[in-house]
């Protein structure tokens, strides 16, 4: 090899490893959970560029927006072909004006835009994943004025994840567009274990389904209830935390469970500090549903800062109670009940300390006045707390101390 040549090669291995060892995630992205709307849960394919505006429309129209609802997440199957140079494409039939010119819209009303797709040859759906073109795919979706990108696990093929997804980072960070990197890989991998420079969140569980409690015979990756994600989560606390959550999936908020199931299922996402990532239709979603997703209150929960997951710290059977620190010495404390009857409890205000977020309630030394956050009433610690908890529902207070 001559001399000249060798030189180039030294340079060129060194800028790699330079740029390597600077690679990050972009920090100041998701320092509490991430809120906004993914299409697949109530679409899967059936997407196209009318209904990503249409639901942009209704997110600030209805309330969203103003909740705190941020971005507008297209999912799997809005791919077209990839060009002769590799450049992907959206399909030209269900995005004409194409990617661009949607997040053009979508900014104007203060939104933001995610895309989704995947480290293997092909998504879960069967168009272009991003494997080999990694580098590629971030500088396009940047060029088109995206903010977050969906990162599945489909088609992988033998592939190390950490690594996948840490060049899929690398090159969300050189395209130079700040994007929120949402890991999904479904906790296989136990990404809590290795992903926290490497994604804002990952999900912990296959996909959910708009189920309190149903029984599969075989558990697919796709069926998973909502007390089955819950349960997933115990072991999982101590890996989240700003700029790094467990991601328990996208709601299923209006999507056909009962408005108790519907209340429980997002205030247990609130209190775990999930990602709250709606998953209905907007645009035709009732009064009572809207009022759920846009109770301030419990968002409050999920979004405060001290972004401290709550810990289960107590069950009986078909009762449990959680409880989660926030910033100013407040707490959270939700009461689940997750069978068919209706449990009536007295509550004493037993002392307590989280040893993670080393905080302690103590009821004796400090009062607290409580609000509960669905029905609005109010009372203190000093009274013994005796509440009727109907079946598949949850009583969940914010406790402020009195000074
Ligand atoms: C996987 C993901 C889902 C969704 C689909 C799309 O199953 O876990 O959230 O993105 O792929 O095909």
């Amino acid at each position: 090899m001559n001399k000249k040549l060798l030189f180039l090669l030294v340079v060129c291995i060194g800028e790699l490893f330079v740029t390597n060892a600077q690679a990050q995630k972009f920090d100041e992205l998701g320092k509490t959970p991430q809120m906004g709307w993914n299409s697949w849960n109530k679409f899967a394919c059936n997407i196209n560029e009318q209904l990503i505006r249409e639901t942009a429309d209704a997110m600030v129209k209805l309330g969203m927006k103003d909740a705190g609802y941020e971005y507008v997440n297209i999912d799997d199957c809005w791919h077209g072909e990839r060009d002769a140079l590799g450049f992907i494409h959206p399909n030209k039939k269900r995005f004409p004006s194409g990617i661009k010119a949607l997040a053009d819209y979508v900014h104007a009303q203060g939104l933001k835009l995610g895309i989704y797709s995947d480290a293997g040859e092909t998504t879960c759906a069967g168009h272009p994943g991003s494997l080999n073109h990694e580098y590629q795919d971030a500088l396009t979706y940047a060029s088109w004025g995206i903010d977050y990108v969906k990162y599945d696990w489909c088609d992988t093929k033998g592939l190390n994840p950490q690594v996948a997804y840490t060049i899929m980072r690398d090159a969300i960070k050189k395209a130079g567009r700040p994007m929120l990197f949402s890991i999904c890989e479904w906790g296989e991998n136990e990404p809590w274990k290795w992903a926290k420079d490497v994604g804002h969140s990952w999900r912990t569980t296959g996909d959910i389904y708009p189920c309190w409690n149903c029984e599969f015979r075989n558990y697919a990756l796709s069926k998973q209830n909502i007390l089955r994600i819950l349960d997933e989560q115990i072991e999982l606390r101590q890996y989240a935390g700003p700029g790094h959550w467990n991601d328990m999936d996208m709601l299923e908020v209006g999507n056909g469970m009962s408005i108790n199931e519907d209340r429980a299922h997002f205030s247990l996402w609130a209190m775990l500090d999930s990602p709250l990532i709606s998953g209905n239709d907007l645009r035709n979603m009732s009064e009572t549903t809207r009022s759920i997703l846009t109770n301030k209150d419990v968002i409050a929960i999920n979004q405060d800062k001290l972004g401290v997951q709550a810990l289960k710290i107590f069950r009986e059977k078909d009762f449990e109670i959680w409880v989660k620190p926030l910033e100013k010495n407040e707490w959270a404390i939700l009461f689940l009940n997750r069978g068919g009857q209706s449990l009536t409890y007295t509550y004493l205000w037993l002392p307590l300390h989280d040893n993670l977020s080393n905080r302690s309630l103590d009821f004796d030394k400090t009062t607290y006045l409580w609000t509960d956050l669905w029905a609005k009433t109010t009372g203190n610690t000093r009274q013994i707390l005796k509440a009727e908890i109907a079946p598949h529902s949850v009583l969940m207070l914010r406790l402020k101390p009195i000074h």
